[in-house]
């Protein structure tokens, strides 16, 4: 179970310490949000900021485009140390091209879907993919509320990656706390995202390992039930199984 502290909840006047403090919390990644002020109406970072990143920490720099043009970023961000590079299905025509290119640069290859786009979109990509990215609430900022109905799109990613054998992981964004955790990790996410929860926390030690506790304990659960999964309609939106 991979936890990711997302760097948008840190404190902006002390990059260089919350990054070494993301390492000593024991987390696997941190995960950097890059906004461009056109696809999401916020503006974040640019590649000077990862490059101070990778001076500053070990970790695997998990880099997350919320960019109209990640085509023009993708070597700029992995030249300055992105270990992962995450775009959007959104942007269509061009992704198959964006991936390509993730895959030649040596990135992790990552593809993430906004909550309103069917979990079908993703579907054509799986074989390319090293992770699939599903939002949990519309990007552009930290702190939002959890949108309940992106569980069936991790449901059914999960289920397409029982059924394809695919290696990827399966990731959220946005709204990620300790109850959420469960329900999404339980879906099938291995991969979490959480800002507001980790860095609001007095010890982010603590709460990396209480989050990874919840959520590992919730995939087992899973696991063990091996629950019915819901039978999936035709795009991608799940019923409840009969
Ligand atoms: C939202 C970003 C998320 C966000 C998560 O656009 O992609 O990574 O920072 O922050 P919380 O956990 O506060 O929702
Ligand atoms: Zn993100």
């Amino acid at each position: 179970m991979i936890i990711a502290p997302s760097l948008l909840a840190a404190n902006y006047a002390r990059f260089r310490d919350e990054a070494r403090r993301v390492q000593r919390a024991r987390a696997d990644w941190l995960h950097v949000d890059i906004m461009d002020g056109h696809f999401v109406p916020n503006l974040t970072f640019g590649p000077g900021i990862v490059a101070m990143l990778k001076r500053c920490t070990r970790l695997p720099l998990d880099v997350h485009l919320m960019c109209s043009r990640p085509e023009t970023l993708l070597q700029p961000f992995r030249e300055a140390g992105a270990w992962g590079l995450t775009v959007h299905v959104e942007l269509d025509g061009k992704v198959p091209s964006l991936l390509w290119k993730i895959r030649s640069l040596g990135a992790r290859v990552g593809l993430a879907v906004n909550p309103p786009t069917p979990i079908s979109a993703v579907k054509p990509f799986l074989k390319l993919v090293d992770l699939v990215l599903v939002m949990t609430v519309n990007p552009g900022f930290g702190g939002q509320s959890f949108i309940e109905e992106t569980v069936p799109k991790i449901q059914q990613v999960a289920r397409w990656r029982r059924e394809s054998g695919h290696d990827f992981r399966i990731q959220v964004d946005g709204g990620i706390n300790y109850q959420t955790v469960r329900e999404c990790a339980a879906a099938g996410a291995d991969a979490i995202v959480s800002g507001t929860t980790l860095f609001r926390s007095r010890n982010l030690k603590a709460a990396v390992a209480k989050m990874r506790r919840i959520a590992e304990e919730a995939a087992a659960g899973a696991v063990a039930t091996s629950r019915p999964a819901a039978e999936a309609a035709p795009d991608g939106a799940l019923s409840a199984a009969g």
